[in-house]
């Protein structure tokens, strides 16, 4: 017999998933009871620290097939396009819902219904405007802007006497990262007297080429600039990429957020970033309180993924341990 899935855009399936009501009973030793399923919902894969994120998760959830069936969906994104794949899984009774929201306000809701459910909902990376979830995992990224505050004050010239003229190109306006790193790199910035801030309100929705575009528009805009601070290492990078362009890459320092070995650890040896913080993916840790959580374990409301700095001084060994040559 053949089964159709309900249709669902970008809908994967890495792992074999039949429409729950039609799922045979494959409990392990337990007649009639059905396998559990941990569905996630993952907003895009268009940035590399995604399919770091993805790559991660299911490889972590390899080590529990026998306990549970994992279904990935990808919501290309598109805020209404995760909604209706959230709904999706609401209405097959997952076992535990991951998620990692485009946005805020949009993905709210629909994380509530789903608790509304009964279904457990672990909020990864990017946080909701809710306390109705059951555990959030993640980077304290008020945190990580702090730590690029303080790199940019001391590169300008040090705590008080830093002078210098900043742009800052945020991640998507609408997502809990982004204001957070917004926040903690004013905690340090706007105390310095000496440092102007020339823009920062202008978004590049994490992705490279519009970090290109919105640094040569600032390019065109701002004779002099010492230092681009972009919520995201693409961003960092198209920025660079779009000084290089404009002979005027040499004067001005790139901090971008991630640190990702191949990208930005290397972007930071080659002289291009001139330093990144790490940004570890939630993956293996969501599939750990997953496992837990289908045991009818406890996991802890919040989860802080820790954070570092890659500058010229840490890159070799940041690379060295990563196992990631530098050519
Ligand atoms: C990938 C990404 C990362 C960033 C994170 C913030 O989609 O933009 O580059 O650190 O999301 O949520």
């Amino acid at each position: 017999m053949r089964l159709s899935l309900p249709h669902v855009p970008g809908l994967l399936l890495p792992f074999a998933l039949l429409p729950l009501s039609l799922l045979p009973a494959c409990g392990k030793g337990s007649p009639g009871k059905r396998k559990s399923v941990v569905a996630f919902s993952q907003c895009t894969t268009t940035e590399p620290w995604r399919v770091l994120f993805n790559r991660e998760l299911k490889r972590e959830a390899e080590k529990h097939a026998d306990e549970f069936d994992l279904v990935v969906a990808d919501a290309e994104d598109r805020t209404d396009r995760q909604v209706e794949q959230v709904e999706n899984f609401i209405r097959q009774k997952v076992d535990v819902l991951l998620v990692s929201p485009k946005e805020s306000p949009g993905l709210t809701p629909v994380v509530e219904r789903a608790i509304d459910a009964g279904i457990p909902v672990l909020v990864l990376d990017r946080n909701v405007a809710t306390e109705r979830v059951t555990a959030f995992i993640g980077g304290d990224n008020r945190e990580i802007g702090r730590a690029a505050g303080g790199f940019a004050v001391d590169h300008l010239g040090g705590l008080g006497k830093a002078t210098g003229k900043v742009i800052e190109i945020w991640g998507g306006m609408a997502s809990t990262p982004a204001q957070e790193r917004h926040l903690g790199f004013r905690d340090y910035v706007a105390k310095e007297p000496g440092i102007e801030i020339l823009l920062d309100n202008q978004d590049g929705d994490w992705k490279q080429d519009r970090g290109y575009s919105i640094m040569e528009t600032a390019l065109k805009a701002f004779p002099r600039i010492d230092l681009v601070y972009a919520h995201n290492d693409p961003m960092a990078y198209g920025a660079y990429l779009a000084a290089k362009d404009a002979g005027r890459d040499k004067g001005i320092a790139f901090v971008g957020i991630d640190a990702i070995p191949e990208e930005g650890g290397l972007w930071v040896k080659k002289g291009w970033l001139t330093a990144t913080f790490v940004y570890a993916t939630p993956g293996v840790e969501a599939i750990r309180q997953a496992t837990k959580l289908l045991q009818g374990e406890t996991v802890p409301e919040t989860t802080t993924l820790p954070t570092r700095a890659v500058t010229r001084e840490t890159v070799d060994a940041f690379l060295a341990a990563a196992g990631v040559g530098s050519k």
